[in-house]
């Protein structure tokens, strides 16, 4: 396989870079937190996702307490309060509440889990006081965001502090020992691959209960964004951002490189409401990896049609599922032990913190939520573009206001028209049509 990144594979790559944090790992703020001493957690966002990482974590190891709350609504943060007996002191409500849960030094770890459009800043934060971090996916829903990722994320490493990402499959054992084969040649050369994260509908009836109370005055603009999240761009990133990121990511791990450049088409044709805010429902795209390798990415939200949601890797010598599944010359399938990757990222995370090999997924899952951004523009813009020339150029920016209020006034980007949607810093992709 053709070399990048300066003739250094990203195997060679992210060895390097785990290298230089476990040795930056041993500094003072690593000390701080090694042992076996309690790690204190503060959840910020205690919806569906933070609730369960609570959950998980508490589980995954003994030594673990819940011990801070932050949310932009207390009728978000009542459940995980009351389950984990949190004192009132420590359970923060609003947009800022995230900076309060930094603040107390007796909390050491934090759980993100926030919409994705909000972790950039809160990410960074959350590295600039020190705090190990599980975050979840997808880290950003622009390219501004991800420059404000991946610079926390490395600031990280240099502070000593973990990092794991809520992209569950890289610490699923049946994925895990499926890539070491891959990895090791079991289906020969990759020639192509194909994730899909195809399902029916979802959240139709919070759609549904969001608008009514915006409608009638209840919630103001920017309340009913925030709550309506997963419809709304700079929020969610898009479906293709917010959920089918797992499955782009298990593709860049099986080619341990990331793609060079997209293509990709999409469109909203079933969920039209305007209470399903401007994202789209299908998106279909094809990246191109190193030595131009094709893959076809594929996600849809649409009710009533067939579920899939799965990866396939073809080789040389055979091809795979990437979960446990090889055919071909060296046919295997996994029979081990299959523990619960949302409670193992956990594990791996605390025994990270406590050994002081400390684990550092931020610039990874960076990397991947950048794919996942590249194939949406793509498919809004219907222009085909290098990931270099798009990192370089695109200067897309959907970060949340320093000062964003619950109450404000907010308009919504229209829904990308293709062809019509501009690319920020891009040049055009209209061109005076032939005429034969
Ligand atoms: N790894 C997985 O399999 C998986 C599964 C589901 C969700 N997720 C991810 O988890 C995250 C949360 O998703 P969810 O399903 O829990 O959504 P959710 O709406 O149930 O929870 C989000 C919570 O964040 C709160 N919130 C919003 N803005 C905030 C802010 N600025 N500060 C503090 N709190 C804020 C909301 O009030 C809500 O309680 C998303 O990034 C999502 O993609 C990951």
């Amino acid at each position: 396989m053709k070399k990048h990144r300066d003739s250094m594979t990203r195997r060679e790559f992210v060895k390097g870079a785990t290298l230089s944090l476990a040795i930056v790992g041993t500094g003072a703020h690593q000390a701080r937190a090694a042992g076996s001493g309690t790690i204190r957690v503060g959840v910020i966002g205690c919806g569906g996702r933070g609730s369960g990482a609570a959950r998980n974590c508490v589980e995954s190891s003994k030594g673990v307490e819940i011990v801070a709350l932050a949310d932009a609504f207390g009728d978000r943060l009542k459940g995980l309060k009351n389950e984990f007996s949190v004192p009132d002191e420590h359970c923060f409500v609003g947009l800022d509440a995230y900076k309060q849960v930094l603040a107390l030094d007796d909390v050491n770890m934090v759980i993100l889990a926030t919409p994705p459009g909000f972790r950039p800043p809160q990410f960074a934060a959350a590295v600039d006081a020190g705090k190990h971090i599980f975050t979840e996916k997808p880290v950003a829903v622009c390219p501004a965001g991800i420059k404000v990722f991946i610079a926390a994320a490395k600031k990280a490493g240099e502070k000593g502090l973990a990092v794991v990402a809520g992209t569950q499959r890289r610490h699923q054992a049946s994925y895990v020992e499926t890539m070491k084969r891959i990895h090791d040649g079991a289906i020969g050369e990759i020639l192509s691959a194909q994730c899909y994260w195809n399902m029916g509908a979802l959240w139709v009836d919070r759609a549904k209960e969001n608008w009514e109370k915006w409608e009638s005055g209840k919630y103001s603009d920017t309340e009913w964004q925030v709550r309506n999240w997963l419809f709304i761009k700079s929020l969610s990133g898009d479906h293709i951002c917010e959920q089918h990121i797992h499955n782009i990511d298990v593709i860049n791990w099986a080619f341990d490189a990331l793609p060079e450049s997209v293509h990709g088409v999409g469109g909203r044709q079933d969920r039209t409401n305007r209470r399903y805010g401007n994202i789209f429902d299908h998106f279909g795209i094809e990246f191109a990896y190193p030595n131009d390798i094709k893959t076809i990415s594929m996600c849809r939200q649409i009710a009533g049609t067939t579920n899939n949601v799965s990866e396939r890797v073809v080789g040389t010598k055979g091809w795979s599922s990437c979960d446990g599944h090889i055919e071909g010359e060296h046919s295997w399938h996994y029979e081990g032990p299959e523990p619960d990757p949302y409670v193992q990222e956990h594990t791996d995370l605390i025994e990270s913190i406590r050994s002081g090999n400390l684990l550092n997924e931020g610039v990874r899952v960076a990397e991947s939520t950048l794919c996942a951004i590249m194939g949406r523009e793509s498919a809004y813009s219907r222009a085909q573009f290098k990931r270099s020339y798009f990192q370089s150029r695109c200067t897309l920016d959907l970060l949340p206001a320093n000062d964003l209020k619950l109450s404000d006034a907010a308009t919504l980007d229209p829904v990308p028209v293709p062809g019509v949607y501009q690319l920020p810093g891009m040049p055009s992709t209209r061109r005076r049509r032939r005429r034969g």
